[in-house]
């Protein structure tokens, strides 16, 4: 395959990420996550995030170079993470971009965190549906999107009014005594559990519009819990766990569900470190096939945050022949999600 061989670098939380694309082939992917530093405090910090970036940065791009068997002289471009994310992690990984791209004399692409979660399904499903609907669902952040072209025209048509889903996961996690971050333990203990138990409530499900809320049903969960345990019953934990998950699959599908129906479009995406949920895959695939909807969901390991989503996004802009930003871009930790290139 051919195409710009491209070096994505992405520090907008807690995951270090190199990755090198070739057009749409994926040839490296490193990945350096400080998640275990942050377990003990139940959540990300971010200066411990930024100073774990320091670290990694290099080491991630080395092996990154040595996984593709490229030599940094081969690479057509830089692209980085400008935003949206943690300021002090996203300084990180842009400073490091801005220092390979003017070493190698080549061009920089400072990009969207989102249109990144988006393009990275290319390397596993080919080219994007245009225009498609995209469902980005993670720790920081849970958008429904229309993307007519992922390199210059995404347009928000919902998001979260507080927290994240990925965010509500990790926070009834913590109630029910798992480990964070608290996707895995949970989606691994509602698969022995009773989805229909509790019928948690379905935040902003009738209102008509494509925005979510999920603190109110993390707090509903905290009650429920706190209930049992001041009359001294036992929690059933693995009930809790898959009701909770079928309640935060239910809205995110049938939200997703009716951004495609409302917009005439037939292609759904589901992207963010979320879309690993095994719930929340069955839901939607059963969901969009009865709609009549084309369903796209990466696999695991490319719907975290990583480099080769970034690389992925570069090298389609870079195809397009879009002009590239300057060596002054900053670090924007609320870039909205319209501006898929810093300019
Ligand atoms: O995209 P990501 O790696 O980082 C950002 O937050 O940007 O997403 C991490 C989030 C965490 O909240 C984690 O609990 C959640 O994704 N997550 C899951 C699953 N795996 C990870 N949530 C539900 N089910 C999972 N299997
Ligand atoms: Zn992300």
């Amino acid at each position: 395959m051919t195409g710009p061989l491209v070096l994505g670098i992405e520090t907008s939380c807690d995951e270090t990420g190199a990755g090198i694309v070739r057009g749409r082939e994926l040839l490296a992917n490193e990945i350096a996550s400080s998640v275990a530093e942050h377990a003990r405090f139940g959540g990300v910090v971010p200066e411990v995030a930024s100073r774990a970036h320091l670290e990694a940065m290099v080491p991630a791009v080395d092996r990154a170079m040595e996984r593709a068997g490229i030599k940094p002289g081969d690479i057509d471009a830089v692209a980085v993470t400008a935003g949206p994310g943690l300021a002090g992690a996203l300084l990180v990984g842009v400073a490091a971009a801005k220092a390979y791209a003017y070493a190698l004399g080549k061009p920089l692409y400072g990009v969207n965190h989102l249109a990144a979660h988006i393009a990275v399904d290319q390397l596993e499903h080919g080219p994007l549906p245009e225009p498609g609907i995209a469902l980005l669902v993670s720790g920081g952040h849970s958008s429904l999107l229309l993307v007519p072209d992922v390199t210059g025209d995404v347009q928000p048509l919902g998001a979260t009014i507080d927290d994240a889903a990925g965010e509500a996961y990790d926070k009834v996690a913590r109630v029910l005594g798992m480990p964070f971050p608290g996707g895995p333990p949970i989606d691994r203990a509602a698969a022995e559990g009773d989805a229909g138990a509790i019928r948690f409530p379905r935040g902003k499900y009738h209102d008509g519009t494509l925005d979510f809320s999920f603190a109110g049903l993390k707090t509903a969960v905290a009650r429920w819990v706190e209930a049992r345990q001041d009359a001294g019953e036992p929690v059933p934990t693995k009930d809790v766990a898959a009701s909770f998950q079928e309640a935060v699959a239910d809205v995110l599908t049938r939200k997703a569900v009716q951004a495609c129906q409302r917009n005439g479009v037939t292609d759904l995406l589901i992207g963010g470190g979320v879309a690993a949920n095994s719930r929340l895959r069955s839901m939607a695939a059963e969901r969009c096939a009865s709609a009549g909807i084309r369903l796209r969901i990466p696999r695991p390991g490319l719907c975290t945050d990583n480099g080769a989503m970034v690389a992925a996004l570069g090298a389609q802009i870079v195809s397009r022949g879009l002009p590239p930003s300057p060596l002054g871009l900053p670090a924007d930790s609320s870039l909205p999600v319209t501006d898929v290139v810093v300019r």
